[in-house]
């Protein structure tokens, strides 16, 4: 039996995904997998327990030169040590990004349809800020780079980027990449670049670039990245800023663990796990996935009344339901048994997004529910 296809009750673990509605939904929403993790990490976390005291804890040296070597291995992407930042996730780091990076009145730029921490942080910081949208191009959903120019302003200081996309699953080009860089060099401004998403690319022909690759470091650049996604340890989390530029990285630093707190000792652990031990399940992981986006790419084109773009990475499938006319589309999938994501939390009110990072015959049941209730429409 492929391990993925395992089932595994997720109750009396105060799951968030699990436990927000009855039991008897499926809940296909918030971006956890029903996967158990690699064993590396369980042995990790198991070693670690072991020894009874579990005061504050810093990065190890091998952790970071593993980060290096992991790095240079997925991405081609050669960093100093010293240019990590530990954060206990990636949502504190880009709260952290909007606060620290912008000074009062600095505008910044987010995209939009997108996971809703990018609108949050910058309302956070109290800064002003457009959003830059996405467009249909052969099927991709692709940043409007024209847009991007239109709206840079003199004030313009940050642009938030967030590659692989959530929701639209798009992996940036080595063009589009160039592009992006191009414009923020000319204007000075601060890329900030959630790349969380960077190890669940599921075109085996397509490649996660790092915003600061190939970049003088003397350019504003900084990458978001953590394996909390891709190994399944989001309840333990661990995210690192990739900032080449001193004084950039000093300004995000600043005060860092006054409003948030340094990592826990168990996250520095699972990270270093899966670095180590983790190939093998995550190359399963991602076979599994594929052939779940496949499930509901053949279940999407099943509805006349709905779509979806080709999805270039993650376990999220953003699905375009406007011909179905339903304002209370998600309520009705929730009556009929299954959770998903409503659009309006990403800026998209005729879509819906649906994680599918579970096994495959939950997968087909949430699928056949949801026929039922577009069939009653
Ligand atoms: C783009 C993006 N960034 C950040 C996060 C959350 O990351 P963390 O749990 O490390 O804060 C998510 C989770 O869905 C996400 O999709």
């Amino acid at each position: 039996m492929n391990r993925f296809d395992q089932f595994i009750s997720r109750q009396n673990t105060n799951s968030v995904r699990w436990d927000k509605y009855a039991k008897d939904v499926i809940p296909l929403w918030v971006a956890d997998m029903d996967f158990a993790v690699a064993e590396c990490i369980t042995q990790a976390l198991e070693r670690r327990i072991k020894h009874p005291i579990y005061g504050y804890t810093h990065a190890s040296e091998e952790l970071k030169e593993a980060i290096q070597d992991y790095l240079l291995k997925k991405y081609q992407y050669t960093i100093q040590k010293d240019w990590l930042v530990f954060i206990p996730s990636v949502v504190s780091g880009l709260h952290m990004a909007a606060r620290n990076l912008l000074k009062p009145g600095e505008h910044a730029l987010i995209p939009a349809p997108a996971y809703h921490h990018f609108q949050m942080a910058l309302e956070g910081s109290k800064n002003p800020f457009s959003t830059y949208s996405y467009v249909l191009q052969n099927n991709r959903w692709v940043i409007d780079l024209d847009a991007i120019r239109k709206l840079t302003l003199p004030n313009t200081r940050l642009l938030m980027l967030c590659n692989p996309h959530n929701p639209g699953g798009t992996v940036l080009s080595a063009s589009e990449i160039a592009q992006i860089n191009a414009i923020a060099q000319e204007h000075q401004i601060i890329i900030c670049s959630d790349e969380i998403h960077a190890d669940l690319i599921l075109d085996p022909e397509k490649q996660h670039i790092p915003i600061g690759k190939d970049i003088d470091p003397d350019h504003f650049t900084m990458s978001l990245m953590s394996l909390n996604k891709t190994f399944n340890f989001p309840g333990i989390g661990l995210g690192w800023a990739v900032i080449p530029n001193a004084s950039l990285r000093n300004q995000f630093a600043k005060d860092l663990h006054t409003l948030i707190p340094g990592p826990n000792a168990l996250a520095f652990e699972v990270s270093l796990a899966a670095i180590q031990g983790g190939d093998a399940w995550h190359n399963g992981l991602l076979e599994y996935l594929r052939q779940n986006r496949q499930i509901v790419k053949t279940w999407v084109d099943s509805h006349a009344s709905l779509q979806m773009a080709h999805l270039d990475a993650t376990y999220l499938a953003w699905i375009d339901a406007t011909l179905v006319n339903n304002k209370q589309l998600s309520q009705d999938f929730v009556v009929g048994g299954v959770a998903v994501s409503p659009g309006q939390q990403f800026g998209a009110n005729d879509f819906f997004r649906l994680n599918f990072g579970t096994n495959q015959m939950l997968l087909r049941e949430a699928l056949a529910r949801m026929s039922n209730v577009l069939e009653k429409n």
